[in-house]
């Protein structure tokens, strides 16, 4: 999704550190990159398609947009805005690429978000007389603060480029992070939040902000977060935070314990294998840290008080965290004995839910910033559930809006193709339903001891399958079933949404078509599919439902289905035609063990497909709008 940095500097140019910043953002999706900087004269604004790199190659080339100003000022300048854009309102061009200015040619401005009266705007604005020179919704912005500022300055001689920005918003619908720049001899900066993120912090050298924290931490882990509706005014030495009505609030920095270092590849290829090979550490961090006696320590909005109330719970999510919420609302009912329901983030906020009282509404999410997510976290607050969040994200929407919050721990995640989020949320989901267990007396604390047990001996599993053996097993299989004509993960009880999982992956990674199932609905048309020449991975671990899986491959067999086999139950990998063996553990657990050979399956067909595994084609990170 589209990223915002920007700077105000004291005493030295801001472009290279806006430049980095945005390097930092990569990772998040995007297909076009520009950077504005605030001169004497006005704004000299630099864009391209593409990676950052052509950005970077035009910021060496002679001639700039405003051909009277010269390169030397713009790599020189104190201030500056920065963007990476994924496309919305227009195709990935020069034109449509931000930062987008006035006609005076003395404002510009980046954005990441929707403005749904766009078109309304634009012929007003057109109307009286402004050029566009986009396609993009964003482009509107800067001419209504172009012109709230006109008008501020008819009425009182002069305006700050805050009160502009404020007075502009009023009329804008929809959801932004902006950072906005006017030039002149003391230039200005502000930013503006209603919706996706955006934070700030100072250090000796000046203020920055960004839409991602991790473009922060190179300058400082005490960051503001802005609130939805906020208005900052960055100086280099101090920020200032104002409400739409003008009144001045204090937002008060927070320690990050992120690490700069944490996004770097450690000595991996792709931050994707090493967020995979992360993952006996970070379920021994979160683990770690919530086992208590008896009980899991979730702490102090998981309070008996509010959860003996609890009738249901209704999870949330999208994607690979539905997928998690998905083996949550097993775990739930299973071990909590509380009826639970899952439903996509995106589908929910558009039925007309029904929530009895009692209702626990868990969002699962590892960036805390997915519109849909966060949209029905808010719906159901409104029809007056207690909203609950599973999140990797600190001081993310997500965790500031929740009233109970489990965060993750799994470290700053980059590889865009989720992993060891998923793997921490399935173990936050299991935590939160022994939590939930026993403060409703279905658990005692012998059970929770037993349970947590479980839970936490799959460090040591998690070990094995990313030990070199399975790597190595995974990469065979991964080079014999390359060509297959299609793949069909199959799965059943808790391990279903595994399944769902591992064809995520791999469509993601590598973009060849895969279907995920419960295996026990293969039958019902899935089956038609089956031939020689189409791969059909099998998740199964002993427990419950191990032998009615077992017929499911059967009939794969039966059928010339190329059938691999993922988990622990002796019988299923004795008929499998391949085999990735997955240590033995208790069910409600073993999905975490068993999406790990799929995600390294995915990793590994991607590589021979020559994929771009960390910035696969037309995906992004983190979801902000829509
Ligand atoms: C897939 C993937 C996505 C996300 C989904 C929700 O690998 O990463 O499906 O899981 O976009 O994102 P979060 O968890 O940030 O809410």
């Amino acid at each position: 999704m589209c990223g915002v940095v920007g700077a105000i500097l004291r005493d030295q140019p801001a472009l290279e550190g806006i430049l980095d910043g945005l390097r930092v953002l990569e990772y998040r999706g995007y297909d076009s990159a520009g950077v504005a900087a605030a001169l004497p004269e006005g704004v000299a604004i630099r864009r391209r398609a593409g990676r950052i790199e052509a950005l970077r190659a035009a910021l060496e080339d002679a001639a700039l947009e405003d051909a009277a100003l010269e390169d030397g000022a713009l790599s020189e300048a104190r201030c500056g805005v920065g963007h990476t854009r994924w496309a919305t309102h227009g195709p990935p061009n020069e034109l449509n690429a931000h930062p987008h200015s006035d006609q005076s040619g003395r404002i510009a401005l980046v954005h990441n978000g929707i403005v749904e009266n766009h078109q309304e705007l634009r012929r007003e604005l057109e109307e009286q007389g402004v050029e566009f020179r986009s396609d993009t919704d964003t482009e509107v912005i800067v001419h209504l603060i172009a012109r709230e500022l006109e008008r501020l300055e008819g009425e009182s001689g002069e305006a700050a480029l805050a009160d502009g920005v404020r007075e502009a918003l009023k009329l804008v619908e929809g959801y932004y992070a902006i950072a906005v720049l006017r030039a002149g001899p003391e230039p200005e900066l502000v930013a503006a939040r209603q919706g996706p993120p955006l934070c700030i912090c100072v250090n000796e050298v000046g203020a920055w902000l960004a839409s991602d924290v991790l473009a922060l931490l190179p300058h400082s882990r005490e960051v503001v977060y802005l609130e939805d509706g906020d208005v900052a005014r960055l100086a280099p030495s101090h920020y200032e935070v104002f409400r739409p009505d003008g009144e001045r609030v204090e937002r008060s920095p927070e320690e990050i314990e992120w690490r700069a270092e944490d996004a770097g590849m450690a000595g991996f290829s792709h931050h994707m294998q090493k967020e995979i090979h992360e993952q006996p550490a970070v379920l021994g961090r979160t683990v770690a840290a919530r086992v208590g006696d008896g009980d899991a320590d979730l702490g102090s909005g998981w309070s008996d008080s509010e959860l003996a109330k609890l009738e249901r719970v209704q999870v949330l999510g999208c994607g690979t965290a539905l997928h998690a919420g998905l083996i949550a609302q097993f775990l739930i009912e299973g071990l909590a004995g509380l009826p639970t329901d899952s439903d996509y983030a995106s589908e929910f906020r558009y039925r007309s839910p029904r929530l009895v009282p009692g209702t626990l509404a868990l969002a699962i999410s590892q960036s805390g910033e997915t519109a849909d997510t966060l949209a029905a976290l808010r719906l159901a607050k409104e029809l007056g559930c207690h909203t609950g969040a599973i999140c990797n994200v600190p001081g993310s929407s997500l965790v500031r809006e929740a009233d109970s919050v489990l965060l993750t721990d799994a470290g700053p995640e980059i590889g865009v193709a989720s992993t060891k989020a998923f793997t921490a949320q399935v173990a936050g989901a299991y935590l939160a339903a022994v939590r939930l267990g026993r403060a409703r007396g279905e658990i005692d604390a012998l059970g929770a001891d037993t349970l947590l047990e479980a839970l936490r001996g799959v460090r040591a599993g998690l070990e094995v399958v990313l030990g070199d053996e399975t790597v190595a097993l995974v990469k065979e299989v991964a080079r014999s079933n390359q060509d297959a004509k299609g793949f069909l993960f199959l799965g059943r009880g808790v391990n279903y949404p595994v399944a769902l999982e591992g064809a995520l992956k791999l469509k993601e990674i590598s973009y060849v078509h895969a279907e995920g199932y419960p295996a026990g609905e293969m039958k019902h048309g899935p089956i038609a599919l089956i031939e020689p020449g189409m791969s059909v991975l099998v998740v199964n671990s002993e427990g419950g439902v191990a032998e009615k899986v077992r017929s499911n491959l059967e009939q794969v067999k039966a059928r010339g289905g190329r059938v691999i086999v993922v988990g622990s139950d002796e019988e299923s990998l004795a008929l499998a035609d391949e085999r990735i063996p997955v240590p033995a553990t208790s069910e409600w657990v073993s999905p975490i063990l068993n999406v790990v050979p799929l995600q390294l399956f995915a990793y590994e067909i991607g590589l021979l497909k020559g994929c771009d595994i960390d910035k696969p084609r037309n995906l992004a990170k983190s979801v902000t709008v829509e």
